[in-house]
């Protein structure tokens, strides 16, 4: 016979056993990502020296900068590294307006403009963080008539020495917080984003 005791302890373990083997499973979430150019799979893993945010990101699809940005609007302009200051960096500015506007491509702001594009999404699932990491990431299969090119560093062909999955979170709260369209801002749900 089981003394009560021993019983006790025996659901003890099972218990932390349980537990053992819940938490791998928690920790191999994925947000599953696909090219806006072709919709296969795209490949986009978390790097050694990853933010805590970038991590967050490949896990459950949300932006965290998104809503940090919105609450506190000075992080746009944080010192080096905030996202306005890498979207003017790395050229985003020559082709999309320092403003968002748009001047050799869509206006990214939706406020309007010449082009049928300057005021929606030239794709629809760029009103998620998850869609517009996938656009950038990957670049795009040229719908407006022009290209976007590929950024990732993880993705091949990227411009120059490619953005971070960090730097292109940071980017994407920064065009966020310029939006000035009149379409839905999927981007601040809590949900998971498609
Ligand atoms: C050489 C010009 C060029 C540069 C540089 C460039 N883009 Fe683009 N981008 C485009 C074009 C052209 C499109 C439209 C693509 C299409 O129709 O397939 C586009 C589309 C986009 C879209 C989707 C817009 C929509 O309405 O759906 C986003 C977001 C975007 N670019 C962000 C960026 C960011 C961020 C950078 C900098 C890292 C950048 N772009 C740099 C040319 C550029």
């Amino acid at each position: 016979m089981l003394s009560n005791k021993s019983v006790k302890s025996t659901m003890l373990v099972t218990m932390l056993t349980l537990a053992g083997l819940a938490l791998p499973l928690q920790a191999s979430a994925e947000c599953k990502l696909v090219s806006t150019k072709d919709n296969s799979p795209l490949s986009v893993k978390a790097a050694e020296g990853d933010t805590a945010e970038a991590k967050t990101f490949l896990e459950t699809c949300i932006n965290p900068y998104t809503q940090a940005y919105a609450k506190d609007p000075a992080l746009i302009l944080e010192k080096k590294a905030g996202g306005k200051k890498l979207y003017g960096y790395n050229g985003c500015s020559g082709c999309h307006g320092g403003k968002l506007e748009g001047v050799m491509a869509p206006s990214l702001s939706k406020r309007g403009g010449q082009g049928a594009f300057d005021t929606k999404w030239v794709y629809a699932k760029n009103s998620t963080d998850k869609g517009m990491f996938e656009t950038i990431s990957a670049g795009t299969p040229g719908v407006s008539g022009g290209i976007m090119p590929t950024w990732h560093k993880q993705v091949e062909g990227h411009a120059g020495d490619g953005l971070s999955t960090d730097e292109i979170l940071k980017i994407i709260a920064y065009i966020r917080s310029g939006y000035g369209g009149d379409g839905d801002k999927d981007w601040l749900k809590d949900e998971p984003q498609k």
